[in-house]
């Protein structure tokens, strides 16, 4: 099913709040623009996600190991990054209603084609000779202010109490890669770890977002999951290239199509890439950037040896050679993999002339991996089996009991949260100890014994 339309992308995040995967901030104040809230079945997603991707990037690697470091860090690791000056979207105000938006965006709405990955000159100069075009999303009104710079760091008063705090910030992270290189001395010196390495690590984000749409799309506290990798000079090239082809693999093991997924490669890279490349993914918005991958060269650890005065170089303990790594990473939201998993999940098909809305997740990924069933909720000898079964299993599996409405409907709603087997306790059961077993997909129903749940089912899932 073809899943690129904002009608088909309205269907989701209604599915998203119906059905607990995803909840707007703060709700009964009016929500927190650009924030939300995981629910029960979106917290199962996310962190099905980030297990898969550190069994990727961790697990199966001899070569990278984990890190976990704070989210605020010096303030002179936002200087050295680059950040404090460069880090920033173009904005202008509307000088009727005052409301602020990103400029690419304001072009994009008018349909002039910005790309998001246009140099901020050229964005500019596009604004300008369009004015006359660019109305206001929210009045309607054709004037704004000149674009300017909006830095998009956000500033913090941790362990500082004057009033005027403002004049020394620090900041929360604006990219976890920052704590990796902060780390990197560190690794090397406790982990028998040689050049080729990488360290991964997943944690929060924070970025001053001008435009709060799209959902979890582009949010201004997100999590990142990043990995930088060392290597020497001459091989950061032939590694990156190595990495882009793992990568693009991840998301297959992801069960994505391959068709929805396609590579950006950057004309204009970021200040500090030498090379960059995004995998996109064919939103219901149209493709977008869903991880970049760029090669950074020597560039941040140069700039944290300057501004610390520490020596980050790394010396070939069988060369002797000393230099300072290349660094290449690969950098993708959490958010937006869930995002991902979710639009190219969704499908609609008709069963017996009726609708059904299911949620095609790779069976690894799905919030609930076995919904178990006792026939009728108010015969106590179905209910009781059902629930050792659930007892039994849910040690495995995170597993759903479900007694409310008619069997139809409880397959209607794990179908909506994507749950791939549902098991049923009926009559027969307590004769001859066999449940019916459902498969999401098919919807073809068969009979299980019940001492053969678990070897069936370990068959069915990755550990
Ligand atoms: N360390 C490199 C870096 O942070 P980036 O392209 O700015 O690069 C990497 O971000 C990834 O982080 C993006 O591809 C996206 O998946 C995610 N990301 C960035 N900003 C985000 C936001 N405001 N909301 C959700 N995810 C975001």
């Amino acid at each position: 099913m073809f899943n690129n339309s904002p009608q088909i992308f309205d269907k989701i995040i209604s599915l998203c709040k119906r059905r607990g995967f995803i909840f707007a901030s703060s709700e009964i104040y009016g929500g927190f623009a650009a924030i939300y809230d995981y629910g029960p079945y979106g917290v199962e997603l996310a962190n099905a996600v980030k297990r898969e991707w550190w069994k990727s990037m961790v697990q199966y690697r001899e070569d990278i190991v984990g890190l976990d470091s704070a989210i605020f860090m010096h303030p002179k690791v936002w200087e050295a990054s680059g950040h404090v000056a460069g880090f920033s979207d173009p904005l202008a105000e509307c000088k009727s209603c005052h409301e602020r938006f990103r400029v690419d965006h304001l072009l994009e709405e008018a349909g002039i084609s910005a790309d998001e990955k246009m140099s901020e000159e050229e964005i500019n100069k596009l604004f300008a000779e369009n004015r006359e075009k660019i109305k206001c999303p929210s009045c309607g009104k054709k004037d704004f202010t000149e674009a300017r710079k909006f830095n998009l760091l956000v500033q913090s008063n941790l362990g500082n109490f004057a009033e005027d705090w403002t004049k020394n910030p620090v900041y929360l992270r604006g990219e976890t890669c920052q704590g990796i290189y902060m780390n990197y001395k560190n690794v090397l010196d406790s982990v028998r770890v040689k050049i080729p390495f990488g360290i991964a690590q997943i944690g929060k984000a924070f970025r001053n977002e001008i435009t709060a749409r799209q959902f979890i799309f582009r949010t201004r506290e997100f999590e990142q999951m990043e990995m930088q990798y060392f290597t020497h000079p001459d091989q950061e090239m032939a590694e990156y290239e190595k990495l882009k082809k793992y990568r693009w693999k991840f998301y297959l093991g992801l069960g994505i199509k391959e068709e929805n997924l396609k590579w950006y490669k950057h004309e204009h890279l970021v200040f500090y890439a030498r090379e960059g490349y995004d995998i996109e993914y064919n939103f219901p918005f149209g493709f977008k950037e869903l991880e970049g991958i760029h090669a950074r060269g020597d560039y941040d650890l140069t700039q944290h040896s300057k501004l610390s005065g520490q020596d980050l170089s790394y010396t070939d303990s069988k060369t002797s050679e000393k230099y300072i790594p290349h660094i290449i990473e690969s950098s993708a939201g959490v958010g937006r993999t869930v995002l991902t998993v979710l639009c190219d999940a969704y499908c609609e098909e008709t069963v017996n002339n009726e609708k059904r809305v299911v949620m095609k997740f790779n069976k690894n990924l799905a919030p609930i991996k076995i919904a178990i069933f006792p026939l009728l909720k108010n015969k106590p000898k179905l209910v009781k089996k059902a629930k050792e079964i659930f007892n039994d299993l849910k040690e495995r599996w995170m597993c759903e009991f479900d007694d409310n409405g008619n069997i139809g409907k409880r397959y209607r709603r794990q179908d909506e949260i994507g749950t791939p087997y549902c098991i049923t306790v009926d009559f027969d059961t307590l004769e001859d100890d066999t449940v019916t077993v459902r498969d999401r997909d098919s919807m073809e129903q068969e009979r299980i014994a019940v001492k053969d749940l678990k070897r069936f089912f370990d068959e069915k899932f990755n550990r």
